[in-house]
């Protein structure tokens, strides 16, 4: 991490995963940071953001802030789109006004999905499945859109500490269901907060878009069955397609990205996705 003890950092949806990642970073770092989550402030309120952004004076806005429940989304878009498009559109205003520099995180399901299982480049067509997805696309471009010299990355199945993940889900389940139906055909890349925000916070200067997830890619059947079987817990998993839930909102079969141009340009070290899974659930080791 390059310096980011002299830097001003707000973060904002303080209270989600990916946000206790960034704090603890800035903890170790002794950076000088608040964490605002929407109580204290709401970032679809552009008067509230101007106001604590112009107190503080931050170098740099981390934006954890999002309306993340996918299938919600479908059914109130209004509200997905009040925070996934106008809050960052506010911080992006606010940041061109204040002159600092603000970082903002979209997703994979901005992509439809794809018969070939040949990941996600950053210049290849978007075609969101879901109202959560065109929240998500809307929000990226008119971030970058009012200021091309902020970053945006896109992240995939993030899991870390807090309860609004995959693992914290299965784990749940384990403990109340003697068959778990878990989908084969949905494939992605789970990624840790730990390995985003050290990214993240390498980069700093940097502008534009990036895919920021690891090596390879997996099926949530096969990711569940991965963690489980790290832990040392017993339980019946069954494949099943995705089809079977008949969920509100449409998922991409195939949504993995190539995070290749990120770290060719910054020469910086990835991984295979097992290997960060394996470190946070067997050796409790946050990068
Ligand atoms: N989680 C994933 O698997 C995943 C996958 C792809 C992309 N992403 C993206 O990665 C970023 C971080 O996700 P995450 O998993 O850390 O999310 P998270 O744990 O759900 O945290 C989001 C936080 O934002 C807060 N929030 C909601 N509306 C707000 C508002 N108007 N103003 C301020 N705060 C508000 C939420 O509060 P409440 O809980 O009270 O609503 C929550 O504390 C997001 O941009 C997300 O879209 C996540």
């Amino acid at each position: 991490m390059k310096n980011i003890s002299k830097a001003k950092f707000i973060i904002t949806g303080g209270a989600g995963q990916l946000a206790r990642a960034f704090c603890k970073m800035l903890d170790r770092a002794n950076a000088d940071y608040i964490a605002l989550d929407i109580d204290k402030l709401d970032i679809t309120n552009i008067d509230a953001l101007s106001k604590v952004c112009k107190e503080y004076k931050p170098d740099f806005l981390i934006n954890c802030a999002a309306y993340n429940n996918v299938d919600a989304a479908e059914s109130d878009f209004e509200t997905a789109m009040k925070v996934n498009f106008t809050g960052p559109k506010n911080i992006a205003t606010v940041s061109v006004e204040l002159k600092f520099k603000a970082i903002h995180f979209s997703t994979d399901y901005v992509f439809g999905g794809r018969e070939q299982y040949i990941p996600f480049r950053e210049q290849d067509e978007t075609s969101p499945l879901n109202k959560y997805g065109i929240s998500k696309l809307k929000g990226e471009q008119i971030f970058l859109e009012i200021s091309p010299k902020n970053l945006v990355f896109r992240v995939s199945w993030l899991y870390g500490e807090g309860h609004q993940n995959f693992i914290y889900k299965l784990l749940q389940w384990i403990e109340t269901r003697n068959e778990i139906l878990i989908a084969n055909d949905e494939i992605s890349v789970p990624t840790s907060t730990y390995f985003v925000a050290k990214n993240v916070l390498e980069v700093l200067n940097a502008n534009g878009l990036f895919h920021l997830v690891p090596d390879g890619y997996v099926s949530r059947y096969d990711y569940a069955k991965f963690v489980l079987n790290k832990l040392k817990k017993d339980a019946q998993l069954k494949p099943v397609s995705a089809e079977y839930f008949k969920l509100p909102a449409r998922r991409p079969n195939f949504s993995a990205m190539d995070s290749s141009l990120f770290f060719n340009l910054f020469s910086l070290e990835k991984k295979h996705w097992s290997e960060y899974l394996e470190e946070f659930l067997v050796e409790r080791k946050f990068e």
